[in-house]
């Protein structure tokens, strides 16, 4: 018995992904289910119906997806959607939050990134390897000056120097990214084993006198003290930066601020700044704001890009139907959905069970 899959059209204003691709679609024909995608769903991410079609999936209304077996979507569904799902029904996405009685809503930001079998499942670093790359790209396309050294017949041009706060999956991309564009790169992150990955990639690493590492080898929340040392350490450094990119995120709460205004304001005109952590709850820098690009009185671009991810939604979407589709192989058993929650990578993403 093939197992139904759902695939929603997003409910967000600005989402551009969608959860599954046609290439994907056709992987779980094959493997035997049947796939019915909301009319339109992969649309602003570059999937017309007709691929879902040729890939063997039924274009439908939005009811008749809500009736499969497995729902699957980037972000969480909206209330009326919600509404319609039925016991014994699974959810998977991005849907951390979201609750529903007797529905299995499986979430991917909670995902126990560290297990190895779950490495394919890992929406949070599938997209934010995306959004670091993106970001080093949309601060090249900024910075009014040159990436690499260049020299011609009418002088050399200095290197941009860029320097990269919180060398996580997003951090070292836009590290090994500005690297590629020929900048002279440093990184920097609170946890001491970053040190290595960031030179490996050829970057020079900024030291503080802060030490945060939590639990499972994250980064711990600071406390006023040490964020505040760790603003005054790093405030000395960034103001020899042409471009900062930030991407120290902390899941459900309001990100560090790294940046304060009297830095941003020493800052040189024509310097760039991309805020990765920028959302509803704030960000790491002072003055930035979710999706919009600001320039401070002293010239300073600030970019703020929580969701730049979405500006590349094809590949974003790529990677993302990939991860869905391996949640999909680890709970379905013998073409049975069977939602295990022994399983130490299934109970973990259980929002409800
Ligand atoms: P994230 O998106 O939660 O944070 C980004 C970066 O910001 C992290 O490197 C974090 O250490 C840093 N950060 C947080 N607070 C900071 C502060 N106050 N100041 C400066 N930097 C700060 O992190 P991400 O990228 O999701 O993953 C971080 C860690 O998880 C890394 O150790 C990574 O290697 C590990 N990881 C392991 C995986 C695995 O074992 N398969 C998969 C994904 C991540």
């Amino acid at each position: 018995m093939p197992v139904s899959i759902g695939v929603l059209r997003e409910a967000a204003e600005g989402e551009t992904r969608v959860a599954l691709t046609p290439t994907v679609v056709t992987t779980l024909v094959r493997d035997g289910h049947t796939v019915t995608v909301e009319k339109g769903a992969g649309h602003r991410a570059g999937f017309p119906d007709d691929e879902y079609a040729a890939a063997g999936a039924t274009l439908a209304p939005r009811e008749a997806t809500l009736g499969a077996q497995v729902v699957v979507s980037v972000g969480p569904p909206d209330a009326v959607a919600t509404k319609a799902l039925k016991p014994g029904q699974a959810l998977v996405g991005l849907v951390d939050g979201l609750k529903k009685d007797g529905v299995h809503v499986l979430s991917l930001d909670r995902l126990p990134r560290q297990i190895s079998r779950a490495q394919t499942m890992d929406a949070l670093s599938s997209q934010a390897s995306i959004s670091g790359y993106r970001a080093a790209i949309v601060a090249a396309e900024r910075y009014g000056r040159y990436f690499p050294m260049m020299v011609t017949a009418a002088g050399t041009a200095k290197p941009a120097t860029v320097l990269v706060l919180g060398a996580g999956v997003a951090g070292l991309q836009a590290i090994a990214t500005a690297r590629r564009l020929g900048a002279r790169v440093t990184g920097y992150d609170v946890r001491p084993a970053a040190r290595e990955e960031v030179t490996s990639l050829g970057a020079a690493f900024l030291a503080t006198s802060v030490d945060a590492v939590g639990e499972g080898g994250y980064a711990r929340e600071l406390t006023p003290e040490e964020s505040a040392r760790q603003r005054e350490e790093l405030a000395k450094a960034i103001a020899g930066f042409d471009v900062v990119i930030t991407t120290a995120k902390v899941p459900g709460r309001k990100p560090p601020e790294l940046v304060d205004a009297a830095t941003v304001a020493a800052m040189r005109r024509g310097s760039v700044i991309v805020d990765l952590a920028a959302g509803p709850l704030g960000g790491n820098v002072a003055g930035t704001r979710p999706d919009a690009v600001v320039t401070t009185a002293n010239g300073v671009t600030l970019i703020g890009a929580g969701e730049i991810a979405r500006d590349m939604a094809p590949a974003a979407s790529d990677a993302y139907a990939r991860n869905v589709a391996a949640v999909i192989a680890a709970i379905v058993k013998d073409g049975e959905l069977t939602i295990d929650s022994d399983d130490e990578v299934i109970s973990k993403m259980l929002v409800t069970p």
